[in-house]
């Protein structure tokens, strides 16, 4: 058996000690940081970690093969994770861009008929293998960006088969690619053509029969609703996500993003996962999310791509919400795959420290999927997923914005990009 041996790092970011907390105040900022250290792989897993004097001498005491990986130039910390993409979809909507120069807002090309909904008609009429190939493409986007896990949501299908089609897509690729994806049920994403006028049944036919048939399948972890003015209601957003949480799926939802609608209020009164978005959350709101643990994943690249004021994120982090960082991977209001930036302008637009855009790119983004207990820092035990960068500390990751600095990428401790 080979074992592989990255050596001697510029700076190594372990995330050690933040693991232990199952939901609330995930600490912020400490990221374990060893200079010079040194991580052994054995059987895709972390088997050591620690300074390269001690990793010598671990290594004396094996007999396996050993790949060198020298790191001494380079930053190397735990796969980055995305806990949360739209993945699966058919299409693109470049043109509602310039609609929303001239002045047309995201929620008026919705309402329009447009938006989601022009996403949903596409992914509707796409084959499997098509939606698998453009989905495929984003996801290899990913990882070129260090991106190691993610967690995609259906939501473009919006009947019971269309649901199933997306969610067995992510399935599929998730077998297949080396990136790893949790599943989100977004059935309740929009209400569809065929429902505009009677939404109430639509939210019905998401209870009575998409969940059951989604949870049959076993084919999400979570169930994530766009509860929003203008698209689902508290009260309708409640009832689907109690009959999820019934049926095991876990509650995620979609926040205050354009509207200070209760959103985040409605996620600390069920104990969300996650409350996402938040543009928009009230004070009350963000004090709840603190009070019962649900982390605040916050989505930097939505606001500006939809040119609104970013979140809070200082607000929520001084009042003790965990918070973890996204790119809301979708073709309306973030078409990018480059976490990276959305740290970057988690970073500018939201002043969140380079300590703390680590901290929301890998623990906590792994808190935010339920996965903290094997992904999210490296620590002896845990599934080798590491990104080595071209930089010498985790400061220039923020400081030389918008460039790619992934060198390597090493998921279940194989080398998959070099
Ligand atoms: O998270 N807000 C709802 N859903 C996505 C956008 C989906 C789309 O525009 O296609 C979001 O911003
Ligand atoms: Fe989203």
């Amino acid at each position: 058996m080979t074992c592989l041996y990255i050596r001697n790092a510029a700076q190594l970011v372990t995330m050690q000690g933040n693991n232990t907390v199952a939901r609330c105040g995930v600490s912020m900022g400490e990221l374990g940081i060893i200079e010079g250290g040194s991580v052994i792989i054995k059987d895709q897993v972390i088997g050591f970690v620690g300074t390269d004097d001690e990793a010598v001498e671990y290594l004396a005491h094996l007999s396996d093969d050993v790949q060198v990986i020298d790191a001494s130039d380079k930053l190397v910390t735990p796969g980055l994770i995305d806990p949360h993409t739209h993945l699966v979809f058919a299409g693109t909507r470049e043109h509602e861009l310039e609609k929303r120069l001239k002045g047309t807002s995201y929620m008026d090309i919705l309402q329009g008929g447009g938006g989601i909904l022009s996403t949903c008609e596409q992914t509707r009429a796409a084959s499997k293998k098509d939606l698998y190939v453009q989905s495929e493409q984003r996801l290899h986007q990913f990882l070129l960006h260090g991106v190691t896990t993610i967690e995609a949501k259906s939501g473009y299908g919006l009947t019971i088969e269309d649901e199933i089609k997306q969610l067995e897509v992510a399935q599929e690729l998730s077998q297949h690619h080396d990136v790893d994806i949790v599943s989100t049920f977004m059935g309740a994403h929009a209400i569809p053509p065929e429902y505009k006028n009677h939404p109430d049944e639509y939210v019905d036919l998401v209870i009575e029969n998409m969940l059951p048939a989604v949870v049959e399948a076993g084919l999400a972890d979570f169930c994530d609703v766009f509860c929003e003015k203008g698209v689902f209601t508290i009260k309708q957003s409640e009832r689907i996500l109690e009959a999820a949480s019934m049926l095991g799926l876990q509650p995620k939802i979609h926040a205050d993003e354009l509207a200070s609608f209760g959103g985040a209020e409605l996620a600390a009164r069920m104990g969300a996962v996650t409350a996402d978005h938040l543009l928009k959350a009230s004070d009350e709101g963000i004090k709840q999310l603190a009070a019962q643990g649900v982390i605040a994943v916050l989505l930097p690249g939505t606001a500006f791509f939809l040119m609104e004021k970013p979140a809070q994120a200082r607000k929520m982090i001084d009042a003790g919400v965990a918070v973890a960082l996204s790119t809301d991977r979708n073709p309306g209001s973030s078409p990018t795959e480059s976490l990276p930036f959305m740290m970057n302008l988690a970073c500018l637009t939201m002043k969140m420290t380079p300590e703390e855009v680590l901290t929301a790119t890998t623990i906590n983004a792994a808190h935010a999927i339920r996965k903290a207990s094997s992904i999210g820092s490296l620590e002896v035990g845990k599934q080798a997923d590491l990104v080595l960068f071209d930089v010498p500390n985790y400061q220039m990751l923020q400081y030389h914005y918008a460039v790619n600095h992934v060198d390597t990428v090493v998921k279940k401790g194989r080398l998959v990009v070099q």
